[in-house]
């Protein structure tokens, strides 16, 4: 059949390619936009959500479903306060800040260079800072009328350290064993003094985490076994040696209660960044939290009767960046021949927000597909679309990074046959109506 032909492509290079396509097909914008936004807050809009749920439901699928040495649970953002003392966060979670005592603007001490020229002071650029201070990134919040300091609470910086606050009740409940993992997705809340990069660093986002749990002599096994099978996510949507590296950290950069860790980092249009982190935790968050609890945490070995806390290695993924390291990736202009030019967003078809348009060349074909439509729809998630151009409908899914589309015209009321034309080679194919669902299945795998 025959297809368009790209000629030449380029990678994304600037961010505000990216901000900008995001914002005009609905991917993500500025949270209460009305309003002129609300700094480090963004939503996600119909295809920026089912980007994020395909991620969430990917990483689940591997993390938790695929392992019976995995549990899942879903616990509340806010915790008991005792617990944030507990993790070490209300004494040590905070960064150095300055302050410009002319423009008022408040910087990150480490990240001056990015503060650009003050513009407040007369017959200078240069800002006026204060010394830098430690500024706590958790976000406060009050429960109940008590407006004593009883009543605070925090919305949860991270969202490992519940796991270890239910680590004994799932266990008991999973009857799970040492080796065994607790794994969540959900909203963890900073106070970052300078959001930045779109959503790369938010105020609000989402993590994925798993905290496994397992004995001293096997952590070296489990945190490699760990590391590898992260990669190899990553690795499967998309994400080549090209882009994607590790990163040990060096031994001044580890936290404290931190015996190894390493970044895995996505080059970015803005450099290379961290997009999750593997770390051995030690037996750190189960010994401060049996203490300041009161409740022992220690497992006692089956055989030997020896009690003990166990070591956790953590795999920690942030679900807003990898989205964005995805996109980015994606992210491509094409010269096409004749002139004209697509941008499209090669996403792995399992990710695409829409998995198939269908797309009659007429309004007057509406009816047998929408037929079409209503039966692929049970299986994937599928847009349908009758106006306009044809053309300008592909380009328009392109940019959605829909991974095929399918064209009812004159010829399928007699024939029986439909056109499939595939994303990123814009190849067409025809198909008989009939088997397009299985067709689908073939490249997509079998749906809902
Ligand atoms: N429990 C360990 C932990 O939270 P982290 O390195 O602070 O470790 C893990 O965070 C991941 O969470 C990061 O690799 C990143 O993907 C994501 N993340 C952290 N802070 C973020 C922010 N302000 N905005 C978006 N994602 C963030």
């Amino acid at each position: 059949m025959s297809s368009e032909s790209a000629r030449r492509s380029r990678p994304l290079e600037r961010m505000e390619d990216l901000v900008a396509l995001c914002a005009r097909r609905g991917f993500a914008f500025p949270s209460s936009e009305i309003y002129g936004g609300i700094n480090g807050f963004w939503d996600y809009g119909p295809l920026g959500v089912e980007l994020k749920n395909n991620l969430k439901a990917a990483w689940w699928q591997a993390v938790v479903r695929e392992r019976d040495d995995v549990e899942g649970i879903d616990s509340s953002i806010i915790c008991h306060p005792r617990t944030w003392e507990a993790s070490g966060h209300v004494e040590h979670f905070s960064d150095p800040m300055v302050d410009c005592r002319a423009c008022k603007k408040r910087f990150r001490a480490d990240q001056l260079v990015d503060a650009g020229p003050c513009p407040a002071r007369e017959g200078t650029s240069e800002h006026d800072w204060t010394e830098p201070r430690r500024f706590n990134l958790m976000l406060q919040t009050r429960i109940g009328a008590a407006e004593d300091a009883a009543a605070i609470a925090y919305l949860r910086p991270e969202t490992c350290q519940p796991i270890f606050n239910d680590f004994r009740r799932v266990r008991e409940t999973a009857r799970q064993q040492i080796p065994f993992g607790i794994a969540q997705i959900g909203k963890a809340f900073r106070n970052e003094i300078n959001p930045r990069n779109f959503t790369f660093r938010s105020r609000e986002f989402e993590q994925a985490e798993l905290e496994f749990f397992c004995r001293e002599p096997e952590r070296e096994r489990w945190f490699d076994h760990w590391l590898e099978e992260r990669l190899r996510f990553h690795r499967e949507l998309g994400l080549g040696p090209e882009v994607l590296r590790t990163r040990p950290h060096a031994p001044e950069e580890l936290a404290h209660y931190c015996k190894r860790a390493i970044d895995i980092e996505f080059r970015f249009p803005f450099g290379w960044q961290e997009i999750e982190g593997v770390h051995d935790r030690g037996d750190w968050d189960l010994s401060r939290h049996s203490e300041f609890s009161g409740k022992d945490l220690a497992i006692t070995d089956p055989e030997t009767k020896e009690r003990y806390v166990p070591i956790v290695i953590e795999t920690s993924v942030g679900i807003d960046r990898s989205c964005l390291a995805l996109l980015c990736h994606a992210y491509a202009e094409e010269d096409l021949e004749g002139g004209e030019t697509r941008t499209v967003l090669r996403l792995h078809p399992r990710l695409a927000p829409v998995s198939a348009a269908v797309l009659p060349l007429s309004k007057k074909l509406a009816e047998p597909a929408q037929r079409l439509g209503r039966e692929l729809r049970r299986r994937y998630n599928v847009f349908y679309d009758d106006a306009g151009n044809i053309g300008r409908r592909y380009r328009r899914q392109d940019e959605a990074g829909t991974p095929f589309c399918v064209t009812y015209d004159f010829d399928s009321e007699t024939d029986g046959k439909v056109t499939v034309r595939e994303r990123d080679s814009m190849q067409q194919d025809r198909i008989p109506l009939e088997g397009v669902a299985a067709y689908l299945a073939d490249r997509l795998g079998p749906g809902a």
